[in-house]
């Protein structure tokens, strides 16, 4: 159980909230667990039509939480890769309102939704390159389909924030709009698809998401590569620069 992930259901739509805002909405396991159980929990119950995810305050997420990373990996399936599993598996239609900053499984976990919206001041971020990371939720297979070799590149080899102008370039994001009227825009799109006919719904999303073939083998084989960077001098440079507020230095590393 987590006080940080908030669900709520209105008319056939189950709205989750990211709501950890003293440190910008960072995902610990237990909130994980909690995404996790809500979506499943949605794709049992015949009375939700469709799924809202956003944030709380000037976040939507920073990502997977720093401290939970230092302390490695559990055994078994770790809870954020069983997140990423359950919403890439989920059934029902997922609606995205990135409300202010995301980053790292903040972004990739939009290439598993199925509309996003976003405040125009959004910022988006995905910097496993610069943790001494890999990529994961098959982002590595996903972003450069969605967005091209070069552009999927740039974000995934340098790291670096870019803005929500770019991010509907890319194709990631459906429609800006201005941050105030984000959670009208997410209630009226998702109203709009519980108003749907449910098997419809259903079937032409898991149509459409037949070309998603390899998709778990692809997150099998980052989440294995994932463990490993995890455990490196690379990735705890970087983890522990960030706790530091230092500028990490990767000068050492071969
Ligand atoms: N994990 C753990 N704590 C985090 C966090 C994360 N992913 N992101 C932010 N926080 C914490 C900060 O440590 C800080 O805590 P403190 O007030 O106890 O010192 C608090 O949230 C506010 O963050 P701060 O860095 O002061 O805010 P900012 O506006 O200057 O920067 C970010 C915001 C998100 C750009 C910056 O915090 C950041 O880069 N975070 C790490 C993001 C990341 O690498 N995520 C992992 C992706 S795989």
């Amino acid at each position: 159980m987590t006080e940080h992930i908030i669900t709520g259901r209105s008319n056939g739509v189950l709205g989750i909230r990211i709501d950890r805002t003293d440190k910008k909405n960072a995902l610990t396991f237990a909130m994980y667990t909690a995404l996790a159980d809500a979506l499943e929990a949605a794709d049992r119950d015949a009375g939700v039509r469709a799924v809202t995810i956003t944030g709380s305050g000037d976040s939507y997420t920073s990502g997977n939480d720093l401290q939970d990373f230092l302390k490695g990996l559990p055994e078994g399936e770790s809870p954020a890769f069983r997140f990423i599993r359950v919403i890439s598996e989920l059934q029902k239609p997922i609606v995205a309102g990135v409300n202010g900053l995301a980053v790292g499984v903040g972004v990739t976990m939009l290439l598993h939704c199925d509309l996003v919206y976003a405040a125009a001041s959004a910022t988006f971020q995905i910097p496993f390159v610069n943790l001494g990371l890999v990529t994961e939720a098959a982002s590595s297979l996903l972003l450069p389909r969605l967005a091209g070799h070069q552009r999927a590149a740039e974000l995934l080899l340098l790291g670096e924030r870019f803005d929500a102008a770019t991010a509907q370039a890319i194709g990631l994001v459906n429609a800006l709009c201005p941050p105030e009227a984000l959670g009208a825009l997410l209630a009226e799109r998702a109203g709009a698809l519980a108003a749907k006919p449910p098997a419809s719904l259903r079937l032409i999303k898991s149509l459409m998401k037949r070309p998603a073939a390899g998709l778990a083998e692809r997150m099998a084989e980052e989440a294995g590569l994932f463990g490993t960077q995890l455990r490196s001098a690379e990735a705890r440079e970087a983890m522990t620069a960030f706790m530091e507020r230092r500028k990490p230095d990767f000068s050492r590393f071969v």
